[in-house]
């Protein structure tokens, strides 16, 4: 029944496109929403508990809406509304978290670790392939073996089984956002304390390690390489926390301000999250002003430079912000070179950027963008969630107008990006596909 309306509800997505006319000057404040990749794990933290958590700050966005609904497929409550989720955990009663919605949300497999912590028992589907690259869940697996659980791979799925959990030591051989979230969970509930090495210092871990503390697990370390996490026997819901606000959202957003050459004030920002991205916005000459939360953005004078990015695990510069930022340097002067260190295969854009009048060339993991003059407005195809905030920056530049099909991967991640922008001045709707 549930799944049966998620997929009703992803097929009436399919139908809509995006539709932009380029060229309006953005003007006005905009407000940054709260960060999915941080409220998902917060999420599967809140399972930890037996009694109810409330998360405020939540964004709107179609992964959190899948979430809960495998939070509720597990026999456990979820409400979101008007931005706070309510999760009532005690009713646990299923731990499978079924192939049907792993494959639209691979986050689902933030169930492995505290179904297996509090039941001694999960079975989540194998996540399968994925747009961006292939994104294996080995470090999970391995992480999961260390605490003494046994793994088996069945049909599709991870079974995975332990009586209780024992505190160990994890050392990752890369640093993993998911794989780190997955051990966190695990040994809140494990047997003595667990120290994890090369782990991932992002603030969507630090945020979490921060919602764990509110539970009652004590941890140190969070926000380096090295976490240390005493297991408890039983920690609390939490009330009212609020999720970090979305610094990939934020950057969107100042990407747009900027590309436009607007006078844009955005609010709800951590500027000290996003340091590498500020400097870089320096470098290629965009003008802003950081007070407090608030990034204002003006417009520069002639065209941005030309400047090089390397995506890298945090405090590096974010995978998320890779195709936002070429979409900048499309319009650059001089050449610029991106090379992306995550994802193997997260260059999707550059094709439709190239509709538009892009010149991009990629030569593996790397591409150089020589900057043209203009953009030209196109009919383009979005591959997945970031991709499609790369082709909407480019259509708010392009002359004429684009249409984004596909656009579905956006409402995973972006609460009313179009609404947000149409508020700044920008000619942006969403129309029904009229081919599919
Ligand atoms: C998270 O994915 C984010 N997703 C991604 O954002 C983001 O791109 C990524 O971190 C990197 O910052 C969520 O937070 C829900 P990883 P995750 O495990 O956790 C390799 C978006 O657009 N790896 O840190 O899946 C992997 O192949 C999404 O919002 C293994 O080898 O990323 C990659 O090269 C897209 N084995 C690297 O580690 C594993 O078991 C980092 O991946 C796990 C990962």
């Amino acid at each position: 029944m549930l799944l049966t309306a998620i997929i009703l509800f992803n097929k009436e997505k399919l139908m809509k496109k995006m539709v932009l006319h380029g060229g309006r000057v953005l003007r006005g404040k905009v407000r940054v929403s709260g960060s999915k990749n941080a409220t998902l794990p917060i999420m599967a933290a809140s399972l930890l508990s037996d009694s109810p958590s409330t998360i405020t700050g939540v964004p709107m966005v179609r992964d959190i809406r899948t979430f809960s609904e495998l939070i509720k497929i597990l026999g456990a409550n979820a409400y979101l509304e008007s931005n706070m989720l309510h999760i009532q955990p005690d009713t646990i009663n299923n731990f499978k978290a079924p192939y049907e919605l792993v494959k639209t949300m691979r986050a689902s497999i933030y169930a492995l670790g505290p179904l297996l912590a509090k039941y001694g028992r999960a079975m989540v589907s194998m996540p399968g392939g994925c747009a961006i690259g292939l994104r294996p869940i080995d470090l999970h697996l391995m992480a999961v073996k260390k605490f003494g659980a046994k793994i088996e791979i069945k049909h599709g799925y991870v079974i995975a089984t332990a009586k209780k959990l024992k505190g160990t030591r994890i050392v990752f051989p890369k640093a993993s956002l998911g794989a780190t979230v997955n051990t966190l969970l695990a040994a809140s509930l494990a047997d003595g304390v667990t120290l994890i090495e090369n782990a991932s210092k992002e603030p969507e871990i630090v945020d979490l390690c921060n919602f764990l503390q509110s539970m009652g697990a004590p941890i140190s370390g969070t926000g380096t390489g090295t976490i240390s996490i005493k297991g408890s026997r039983k920690l609390n819901g939490v009330k009212d926390y609020k999720v970090i606000p979305d610094r990939i959202e934020a950057a969107t957003l100042i990407a747009a301000a900027v590309i436009t050459k607007g006078h844009v004030t955005i609010e709800n920002v951590m500027p000290q999250q996003m340091a590498l991205f500020f400097d870089k916005l320096k470098e290629a000459g965009a003008r802003f002003e950081i007070k407090g939360n608030c990034v204002k953005v003006m417009p520069h004078k002639g065209r941005l430079r030309g400047t090089d990015i390397t995506t890298e695990p945090y405090p590096g510069f974010p995978t998320d912000i890779q195709a936002q930022w070429m979409a900048l340097m499309t319009l650059a002067s001089g050449d610029s070179i991106i090379k992306e260190n995550i994802w193997e295969n997260r260059f999707m854009h550059v094709l439709e950027l190239a509709r538009m009048g892009a010149e991009i060339k990629i030569d593996g993991n790397t591409a150089v963008i020589s900057g043209v003059k203009k953009l030209s407005g196109a009919s383009v195809m979005a591959s997945d969630l970031r991709a499609s905030a790369a082709l909407i920056l480019a259509g708010l530049a392009a002359s004429g107008e684009t249409q984004i099909r596909r656009i579905y991967h956006l409402e995973r991640g972006y609460e009313n990006l179009d609404a947000k922008l149409s508020g700044l001045g920008a000619d942006i709707r969403l129309e029904n596909e009229d081919s599919v």
